[in-house]
């Protein structure tokens, strides 16, 4: 007689959030050797269509049975994790032997406690990436900080092998100082180029508008190359009337950033540009 033998058994994985970094994960998780069994969300209609975009076998409101599986990530505000893991512990869910990641770059996996007393190997895995909606990252090269617990710990390493991804491990009191760079590279630089928008776009019609922007963009860009050169340091990248000493130009600075509102960033950038980079 003829035996029927799963030769391919692939772990599955639930994902809990339906936003940018859901979205990531989910177009990560078959590279990762995953099945993605489920995307859930707070609002049924959005996990539905989600779960067809992204291709999981089911679309769930959170509160509904989730579906067994290997790895549970939390993909949510840092603000709802505590909420939602009280949740998630309260349900049917036989959490021992389960891993439950979340990617906050702030919290710890300490967050997850509830879950870690129901027997979930807890811990947090962040990507140091920004995840903008509608662009398309790849995990192969990202940077992934990891802290919690040691059978978290197994799954997410090989889960960072299969990416090709970059490894860091970090204690939970490194985590705020760590989460405040990151802010101040990725959605720090936002503001920033916002700022530079609004300074130079003011008075200026719309095809030089675009066309500044467009050059803005360019301008940044370099500076990004140019701060991204391997072994260089920040200063090594500093250009400008302040690394020049040109006196006048900052004084002409200071008047216009005081006309567009800008003068408290303004003031802020000279005096840590004064501290760090000297
Ligand atoms: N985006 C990035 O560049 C990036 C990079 C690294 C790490 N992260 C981390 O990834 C996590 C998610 O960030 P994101 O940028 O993906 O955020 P996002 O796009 O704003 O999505 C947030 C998700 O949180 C859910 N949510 C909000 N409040 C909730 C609540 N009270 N209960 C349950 N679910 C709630 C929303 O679910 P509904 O669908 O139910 O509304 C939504 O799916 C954060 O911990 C963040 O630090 C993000």
């Amino acid at each position: 007689m003829l035996k029927t033998v799963n030769f391919f058994f692939m772990p599955r994985m639930v994902i809990i959030g339906a936003g940018r970094l859901a979205q990531a994960l989910a177009g990560w998780a078959r590279l990762g050797g995953y099945e993605l069994a489920a995307v859930v969300s707070r609002d049924p209609r959005r996990a539905r269509a989600a779960a067809r975009r992204l291709h999981a076998r089911q679309g769930l409101a959170l509160g509904q049975p989730l579906p067994p599986a290997e790895l549970y990530w939390l993909a949510i505000s840092d603000d709802a994790l505590a909420g939602v893991a009280r949740q998630l512990a309260r349900s049917h869910v036989n959490w021992r032997g389960r891993v439950v990641l979340h990617s906050s770059g702030l919290c710890a996996s300490t967050v997850l406690q509830p879950l870690a007393r129901r027997g979930a190997a807890t811990g947090s895995l962040h990507p140091l990436m920004s995840f903008a909606q509608g662009v398309r990252v790849q995990p192969q090269g990202v940077l992934f900080a990891f802290e919690g617990s040691p059978a978290a710990r197994r799954l997410a390493r090989r889960l960072i092998r299969h990416w090709k991804g970059e490894w860091l491990e970090l204690s939970a009191a490194a985590k705020p100082a760590y989460h405040l760079a990151a802010s101040l590279a990725s959605p720090g630089l936002v503001v920033l180029a916002a700022a530079a928008q609004a300074a130079g776009l003011r008075r200026l019609s719309p095809p030089y508008r675009r066309k500044l922007r467009q050059g803005l963009m360019a301008l940044l860009a370099q500076t990004a190359r140019n701060l991204a050169r391997p072994g260089s340091l920040p200063k090594e990248a500093w250009t400008g009337p302040l690394s020049r000493g040109d006196r006048r130009t900052l004084r002409a600075h200071r008047v216009a950033a005081r006309k567009l509102g800008l003068a408290d960033y303004y003031r802020a950038q000279l005096r840590l540009a004064r501290r760090l980079l000297p």
